[in-house]
């Protein structure tokens, strides 16, 4: 049995997570859980998963819970650290949104407790250090996105005894005579990242694949948060929208799997049916396919290395019958351009790239800008960073909390 603390347990994948520990009771045990303010939710969860104590980030909301609950309530920063490192918990789901993660993340590795990680901004703040401590402290990392998920099962052994089923395309005619068993081993074969030429991560492409600049100046916060194919909180659908969400990914694929940036690519793929693919140096690609449904890395994250029976929907290609793929615009979308540039100039630019993007989010979430306000906004702030080199964790929170003050500045003045 897995003893889980959710740092993030009211939020999209916080409450998918529990849902899953609600799926496989042998399984899981809660032993904390935390929230932003959303304290009528968290009470709930505390009635029903029991967890031996809790925090929340915003310390009114934590009083008022005090009043309510009789467990241990902590509160702010320090409290949500508290929980990531609870003696009881061997593992931490961090589904935090924003550089908020990155303390909690570093502190629970400290404390030797195994991470499924869904905060994409943690690595993207501070990927080398999270990277170092992992490896020094010798526990796992898992990935929660779907796209990394993808990339790991990619590279991951597998047992036939979890197989539920094996598909095989065929184009016609001429491939009738293929190697069946030759197909179904090199899916089910641990792979060594130094055999890997090139990884694909796909993008749905967000609710604005097909606007030009002229559309995509009028667009609104509503359109913003229709996204397509996946269900999300609401930074992170804004991040999938300006394409922003990709170039986060982009650098995390760095990190998660120590891979040149050059060798990293992202293609849209509008049914987000295949979520990553790996080349390896003889050219044969294995990619991860499944419906959108997050439920599925979530498990995969906290199961790995056994799989557990999930009630999702089967992959049934007939009713897909088309998988698309266009370029990226990197012209209309520049947040992807951004972010390859940020991870490959590395050091404090990561953090920088981060820091600009949350404040601008949160301010068009408020109506203080428009849409393609955003990249503006992140280019006036990467542009005027001196990039500090090898950092420590100091120096990025520094660099983190700086410019997130200077970029709510140049919003109140408008001068981006
Ligand atoms: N949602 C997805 O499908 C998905 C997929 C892949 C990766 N991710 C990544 O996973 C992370 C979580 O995404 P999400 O969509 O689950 O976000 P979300 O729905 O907005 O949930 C965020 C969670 O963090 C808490 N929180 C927010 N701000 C906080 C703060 N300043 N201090 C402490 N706690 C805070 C929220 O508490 P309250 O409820 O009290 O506000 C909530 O529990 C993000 O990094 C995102 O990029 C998400």
């Amino acid at each position: 049995m897995k003893h889980l603390s959710i740092l993030g347990s009211t939020g999209s994948i916080g409450t998918q997570t529990l849902d899953i520990v609600n799926n496989s009771p042998k399984e899981f045990k809660i032993t904390g859980l935390t929230a932003n303010k959303n304290i009528e939710l968290l009470k709930k969860q505390i009635i029903e998963f029991k967890p031996e104590a809790v925090a929340v980030m915003d310390k009114k909301s934590a009083d008022l819970l005090k009043e309510k609950i009789d467990i241990d309530v902590y509160s702010g920063i320090d409290g949500i650290i508290k929980i990531a490192k609870l003696n009881n918990s061997d593992t931490v789901v961090n589904a935090l949104v924003g550089s908020i993660g990155v303390l909690p993340t570093i502190e629970a590795i400290k404390n030797k407790k195994n991470i499924a990680l869904a905060n994409k901004e943690t690595l993207v703040t501070a990927g080398s250090i999270v990277m170092n401590e992992i490896k020094k402290n010798n526990v796992e990392l898992m990935p929660i996105d779907s796209e990394h998920s993808a990339i790991f099962q990619c590279l991951n052994g597998e047992r036939i005894e979890d197989v539920s089923k094996i598909t095989i395309t065929a184009s016609g005619g001429p491939f009738r005579d293929y190697d069946l068993k030759k197909l179904e081993f090199q899916c089910l074969n641990g792979e060594r990242i130094e055999d890997v030429s090139k990884i694909t991560i796909t993008a749905s492409g967000g609710p604005f694949r097909d606007y030009d600049l002229k559309k995509l100046e009028k667009v609104t916060v509503k359109d913003a948060l229709n996204h397509p194919t996946w269900k999300m909180g609401n930074k992170i659908t804004i991040d999938s929208a300006t394409l922003m969400n990709k170039g986060f990914e982009v650098i995390e694929t760095h990190w998660l799997y120590g891979i040149d940036y050059e060798k990293i690519k992202v293609v849209v793929h509008p049914q987000s049916i295949i979520h990553s693919l790996v080349e390896f140096k003889d050219t044969s690609v294995i990619a991860q396919l499944g419906f959108p449904n997050m439920k599925i890395p979530i498990q995969y994250a906290l199961s790995h290395p056994k799989r557990f029976i999930s009630n999702s929907k089967q992959l049934d290609l007939m009713e897909i019958k088309n998988l698309t793929f266009e370029k990226p615009d990197f012209a209309g979308f520049p947040c992807l351009k951004y972010a390859y540039d940020s991870g490959k100039i590395g050091g404090t630019m990561p953090a920088v790239l981060n820091a600009a993007n949350e404040i601008a989010v949160y301010a068009f979430l408020e109506n203080k800008i428009r849409f393609l306000d955003i990249p503006k906004i992140i280019k006036k702030m990467i542009n005027g960073h001196r990039t500090i080199k090898n950092p420590d964790l100091k120096q990025i929170l520094d660099v983190d909390k700086k410019i997130k003050e200077e970029t709510k500045k140049i919003i109140e003045n408008k001068d981006y």
